[in-house]
């Protein structure tokens, strides 16, 4: 029942935003991050999408991303393996051995598997920290605070840097920004295994969703993405009135679903049943690399 439910074990639902009041940006990065996913649990799931779209939008990535076949063969299993293993770093860091410094241990070794640029690694990490404060300030039930922006900046910098990015992200927001607007612009480009790789994508995001959906869910997505992003994909930016149905349809989800309650049933937990229906362990995660992780001597921020 509505009367008995709690955030952070109190009746209020601006707890979790209480909490975050008290902590420190810099020191407190990762659990201010984790807080602030769980105030904005609903909307999460475009940053999730946004960053696979950069992924297929910008050629020096998704040449890489295609020559691997997995996000053609394998889409449903990299996008669980990929919030697994980015939401088990966010739940323990890394700075003593466990589960959160094995997870960023997988990532890193198959980074390294691959020529990567290192401006598509500042690209992506910059891409989390802006895909979160944006899509959360336009269609989140609450504002944003500076502690937060602040906090998703340093812990996506930390977290660039272990799983294997060697330019470390822009240091402030606004260069932040300054970096997103140049790299949007000059890096994007569409070729043919963009769109291959976007369409699967969205086929699979699709199934998220109750069925009498399905034709609704393409449009109201990239209703809310870049439209550099999605024009490089090869895909259509949807008109206006399907960008301000979608922004107003996802705030009313918005305001009726979050801030989730403790304990409130996790729609992800079902989706990790459909992939791995006999349960999965952190060294299961990913694909197999050759190639060993980096030492573990700068795993200490975190
Ligand atoms: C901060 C930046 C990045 C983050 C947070 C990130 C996150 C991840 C995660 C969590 C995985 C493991 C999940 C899975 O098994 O699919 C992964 C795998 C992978 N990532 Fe990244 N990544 C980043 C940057 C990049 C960049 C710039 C590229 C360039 C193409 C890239 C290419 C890959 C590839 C090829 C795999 C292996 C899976 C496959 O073969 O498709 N990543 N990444």
């Amino acid at each position: 029942m509505a009367t008995s439910r709690t955030w952070l074990g109190s009746p209020d639902r601006y707890a979790r935003l209480r909490k975050i009041r008290t902590l420190d940006p810099e020191k407190n990065s990762r659990e201010i991050t984790q807080l602030f996913y769980e105030d904005f649990m609903t909307i999460s799931i475009f940053s999730a999408i946004g960053g696979f779209l950069l992924g297929d939008a910008a050629p020096s990535m998704s040449r890489i991303l295609s020559s691997t076949g997995e996000l053609e063969k394998r889409v449903a299993k990299r996008f669980v393996d990929t919030a697994l293993l980015g939401r088990t770093v966010l739940q323990h860091g890394v700075k003593s051995a466990g589960e959160g410094r094995d997870a960023a241990r997988r990532v890193n070794a198959m980074h390294r598997s691959y020529d990567i640029n290192p401006d598509d690694f500042v690209a992506f990490g910059t891409g989390q920290v802006i895909f979160a404060i944006e899509f959360a300030e336009r269609l989140g039930w609450r504002d944003v605070t500076d502690i937060e922006r602040e906090a998703l900046r340093v812990y996506y910098t930390h977290e660039t840097r272990i799983f294997g990015g060697r330019v470390p992200l822009p240091p402030t927001l606004r260069e932040m920004y300054a970096f997103w607007e140049k790299y949007l612009d000059e890096n994007l480009a569409f070729e043919p295994q963009n769109l291959r790789m976007a369409n699967l994508l969205l086929d699979f995001i699709k199934t998220l969703f109750p069925k009498f959906l399905h034709p609704l869910v393409t449009p109201i997505v990239l209703a809310q993405m870049d439209h550099r992003i999605v024009k490089a994909c090869g895909l259509e930016l949807p008109g206006a009135i399907t960008r301000e149905v979608s922004t107003a349809l996802i705030r009313l989800l918005s305001k009726l679903r979050d801030p989730v309650y403790d304990n409130a049933p996790d729609g992800f937990d079902a989706l990790i049943k459909q992939v791995y229906p006999d349960g999965f362990a952190i060294e299961g995660l990913g694909t197999r690399s050759s190639v060993k992780p980096e030492e573990d001597g700068f795993f200490s921020d975190i």
